[in-house]
């Protein structure tokens, strides 16, 4: 069907302009003899204006459509006389192509979130999720746009995988065997070398540790996949699936990890900015007022830098009553990181070297023999944005990393041998990118910057 993208009538139409638009119809109404059709074919925010006269054949069969009907509309551009827009579109045909039933769930502006999130197959056709959609297909290209200037290979870590790289225990299996008849051994438990791939294997955590191979040889690389967990939690920022960037690169320590960190979140907010103006614009006014001054005052500033051991000094002395008491080697809770980017920094900031005992086996080991060389970048709203680390190169301190977190040395033989060869240090990171994308508009609950939430108990279409 051949059409105008409404996008671009809007951007460069002119009065007189013979044009073909197709949509979704956003409102009807009518004003004296005149009816007004805002038609929305998502190319863009904006919707165009349709002026139906009085006489218009086929005016009455169009008017009486409701919010959410498909319209084609041939017709001519002409300088609006209403505020609000440049350009109206003056019908010379008009053809509903889809109408659309009263009971259509998204009919009332003002629906509440959560609502939506019940059908969440037809809220991309509110304002809100129009522009989250946009924003997200623009800041994906926007990923792989700074990772190709700055010479990375993009690697396609698996999906399924046979490896744990967090170690957290949190994958979902994929198995061919039939639960109702599982094959057991002698000892009564179940044979998976019977399975598909001859050994368990799950959905992948993350494609960190397939990533590091690549490095280890085209030096500069990153992916950007989804990645599974079955956590358990059901807080605003956790999904069982979400899609994660992982650059990995070698002969790079803390500091150039950090740095590219940066770098890159300061990059991603540049883009929306230049690319995503309109529905920033929408997100400023009606999702997070101020929104915009907030990311472009990040996209300016320097990020801070703290210690962990000094980040828990900080919360000790913050004189709040913590729901989760605060000492050294504990796990930071969502609170803490709160307070310390939100009242204490005011700004995004890493905070750097955790102990040992809570993270995984590839962090390099500092030489206090207690911490090691990682990152967590902690912005307001959202708490952790990106973790990283510089990677353990070393054979032996990384074999006795092993050994202490419980990790089969012979199921890993291949990433120790990254080691044996030819080792070299090298560091990473991974930036939640539904994290990143309710930092950039506003939204607080990460269901609702994904198409199909996956989360415990809901995974609808
Ligand atoms: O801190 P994480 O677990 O780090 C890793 O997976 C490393 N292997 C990354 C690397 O160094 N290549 O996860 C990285 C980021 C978090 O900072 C967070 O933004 C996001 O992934 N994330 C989640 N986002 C949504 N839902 C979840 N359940 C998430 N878990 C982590
Ligand atoms: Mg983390």
């Amino acid at each position: 069907m051949k059409r105008d993208e409404i996008k671009d009538v809007l951007a460069r139409g002119k009065a007189g302009d013979a044009v073909t638009v197709a949509g979704w119809i956003k409102s009807v109404r009518e004003s004296k003899s005149v009816g007004f059709v805002h038609l929305n074919d998502g190319s863009t925010f904006d919707s165009i204006q349709v002026v139906v006269p009085e006489n218009f054949p086929g005016r009455e069969a169009v008017l009486k459509q409701i919010t959410g009907a498909s319209l084609r509309v041939e017709g001519r551009l002409v300088a609006s006389p209403g505020k609000g827009q440049a350009l109206d579109l003056e019908p010379a045909s008009m053809t509903v192509i889809g109408e659309c039933d009263a009971s259509s769930p998204v009919q009332k502006a003002g629906t509440s979130y959560e609502f939506l999130r019940g059908v969440a197959h037809m809220r991309p056709r509110t304002n809100t999720f129009g522009a989250v959609f946009r924003m997200r297909s623009e800041l994906s290209f926007a990923v792989h746009q700074f990772f190709r200037q700055k010479g990375f290979v993009l690697c396609h870590s698996p999906i399924l995988t046979t490896s744990d790289c967090e170690g957290a225990g949190a994958m979902f299996q994929v198995t061919t065997l039939d639960a109702e008849k599982l094959p057991r051994g002698a000892d009564g438990r179940v044979d998976w070398s019977k399975d598909f791939f001859g050994e368990k294997a799950s959905l992948t955590v993350s494609g960190q540790l397939e990533a590091e191979i690549l490095a280890m040889s085209l030096s500069k690389v990153y992916t950007f996949g989804p990645t599974f967990r079955a956590e358990p939690s059901t807080t605003p920022r956790h999904a069982a699936e979400f899609w994660m960037i992982e650059p990995e690169f070698a002969f790079a320590d803390l500091a150039d990890d950090r740095a590219l960190a940066e770098d890159f979140v300061k990059s991603l907010l540049e883009h929306a900015f230049k690319h995503c103006e309109r529905d920033l614009r929408f997100f400023d006014e009606r999702v997070e007022k101020g929104l915009r001054a907030k990311l472009e005052a990040v996209a300016k500033a320097e990020f801070g830098v703290i210690e962990y051991t000094e980040a828990i000094r900080v919360l000790e002395k913050a004189g709040r009553a913590w729901n989760y008491p605060v000492s050294w080697g504990v796990d930071l809770q969502t609170e803490h990181e709160r307070y310390l980017t939100e009242e204490y920094a005011k700004r995004p900031l890493f905070v750097v070297n955790y102990p040992r005992s809570l993270k995984p086996f590839y962090m390099y080991c500092n030489d206090d023999g207690k911490t090691v060389a990682c990152m967590d970048l902690l912005v307001p709203r959202v708490g952790e944005l990106i973790g990283g680390s510089q990677r353990e190169h070393r054979l032996e301190p990384l074999l006795s990393r092993m050994k202490e977190t419980g990790i089969d040395e012979r199921a890993y033989s291949w990433y120790a041998d990254l080691r044996r060869f030819g080792t070299a240090p090298h560091a990473g990171f991974g930036l939640g990118f539904e994290r990143l994308l309710m930092y950039a508009t506003g939204l607080e609950n990460i269901r609702d910057v994904s198409l199909c939430p996956r989360v415990p108990g809901f995974a609808k279409f």
